[in-house]
């Protein structure tokens, strides 16, 4: 549509984009065990470029051998993964009529959910401390000065192999509650020495993390950062009061970094040489700042139950949630759990008026208005989006084509059963409401999941050769 800002192009650091629209991170059990990328990784990353978004931020890809989570999430921890990442992305940046392809790269540190045998390194984070819902690791525990050199050095060879994969661009992700957000974070990063105290020093794993990174990939590298606009330590409450130390012990904690924190850090991100910000918001994941919508309940319980052998914690976790009745749990966790559309815009434009680099904001974009306003008013320079394309993966092409919504009963609801079921069940939408049927439903969850043609000689042409 001629005109419309949703469609026109953007370059950053030399990098163009042909459209505002990008696929946000969407994680799923598509990889193989030791977290190579497979066909089925490629087929369903593909179907978003297929359906015409102007570029995609993989799913978190983890820099650390021993701290891959979920299972067949994908890694590039080792230089085995190169390979598949080179026979793939291709396929992937030539579908549809071309996609930029970013990879995000990152570290859980104690909210690393599974591993195959407990391992204490799960417990890796800024500083002690407990968290019920985080993590499987009875307990987080302080990185040493080794672990922290070590970790940095793993984010600057991890940035080098996405360049040599052949990846547009590096994300590294600062939010969700992973290891460099555990580090910013004043309620969790606790310590008082050159990696914590204050505002400086939670930074400082952060900086050395940057200046490494570019320095590995060179000057003219896409590198972005996902950030959290504002931390908001203590929503959900219920989720918050699970924590040690405890949430209410200081302003810091109870809140976390706020807007105007963020926006210095993102000036000092500027200033390291970030080609982008990509903003988030909220501690931990899931959180409702990040994904709008109901907790879900069910789906999480299930995963909770899978991983119980793996601690004390995770048994006494997935015990607890079933001595209730399940409708009286899903209410209390529930609270502060909200439907929203654009929800962290206002933080992505606020950062936006600080820094001249482009801004990318993410969190309940769906409605055509919502992208095309948040670009036309300065809100943000482009809008990633998750939910909406695991529900509409052409949602891009209807933008285009009609320059409005799809059909509301074809909208996702913000249910969030597809966060709940990725590390179980084979990534998709399972909001059974949005269907004609059940096998509709599984129609198109298998549909994102499906393995190339093998290219089999068929049986003639096998006893001619004979
Ligand atoms: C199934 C699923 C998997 C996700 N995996 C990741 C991930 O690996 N890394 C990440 O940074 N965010 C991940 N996210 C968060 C999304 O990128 C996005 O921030 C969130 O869904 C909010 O955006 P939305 O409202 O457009 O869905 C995931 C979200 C979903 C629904």
């Amino acid at each position: 549509m001629n005109g419309d800002p949703i469609f026109d192009p953007i370059s950053i650091h030399d990098v163009r984009f042909r459209n505002r629209i990008l696929r946000s991170s969407i994680g799923g059990r598509s990889c193989n065990y030791d977290g190579t990328v497979t066909d089925v990784w490629k087929n369903f990353e593909k179907r978003f470029a297929d359906g015409g978004v102007g570029g995609i931020v993989s799913t978190t890809f983890h820099v650390n051998e021993k701290r891959r989570s979920p299972f067949q999430y994908p890694s590039i921890a080792s230089r085995r993964c190169l390979p598949f990442l080179r026979k793939y992305l291709p396929q992937i940046q030539g579908a549809g009529e071309g996609c930029r392809y970013i990879m995000q790269i990152g570290d859980p540190g104690y909210a690393t959910y599974v591993q195959l045998l407990p391992d204490r390194s799960a417990e890796a984070s800024a500083s002690d401390g407990f968290d019920l819902m985080l993590g499987y690791a009875n307990r987080r525990r302080m990185m040493s000065d080794a672990d922290i050199e070590r970790s940095i050095d793993e984010y600057a060879v991890a940035a080098a192999r996405v360049r040599e994969a052949g990846a547009d661009g590096v994300e590294i992700t600062a939010s969700k509650g992973y290891l460099v957000h555990q580090f910013l974070n004043p309620g969790i990063n606790r310590r008082s020495d050159a990696w914590g105290g204050d505002e400086d020093r939670r930074f400082h794993f952060l900086e050395r993390i940057m200046q490494a990174v570019r320095e590995r990939i060179g000057p003219d590298f896409l590198l972005g950062i996902r950030l959290s606009g504002a931390d908001f330590n203590s929503h959900p409450l219920v989720l918050a009061l699970l924590r040690w130390p405890p949430v209410f012990m200081s302003r810091e904690s109870w809140v976390g970094n706020d807007a105007e924190q963020m926006r210095r850090y993102a000036l000092r991100l500027e200033a390291l040489g970030a080609d982008y910000l990509h903003v988030v918001a909220g501690y931990g994941f899931p959180n409702p700042r990040d994904l709008p919508g109901r907790f879900p309940f069910e789906e999480i319980r299930i995963f909770f139950d899978s991983i119980r052998h793996l601690s004390g914690k995770a048994a006494f976790r997935s015990t607890l949630l079933h001595t209730l009745p399940m409708p009286v749990w899903r209410a209390i966790l529930n609270l502060g759990w909200h439907r929203g559309d654009e929800v962290n815009l206002d933080l992505a434009r606020r950062m936006r008026l600080a820094v001249r680099i482009p801004v990318i904001a993410n969190g309940g974009f769906q409605a055509y208005r919502g992208v095309r306003d948040a670009v036309a008013t300065g809100g943000c320079d482009m809008v990633s989006m998750a939910r909406a394309l695991l529900a509409n993966p052409d949602l891009v092409k209807a933008f285009f084509r009609e320059g409005d919504d799809p059909a509301k009963a074809a909208r996702c609801t913000q249910c969030n059963r597809c966060i709940g079921r990725t590390t179980t069940s084979p990534l998709g939408c399972y909001e059974r409401k949005r269907f004609d049927s059940e096998a509709a439903m599984l129609e198109q969850i298998m549909a994102f999941n499906r393995a190339d043609e093998p290219d089999v000689p068929d049986a003639a042409e096998i006893t001619n050769r004979l």
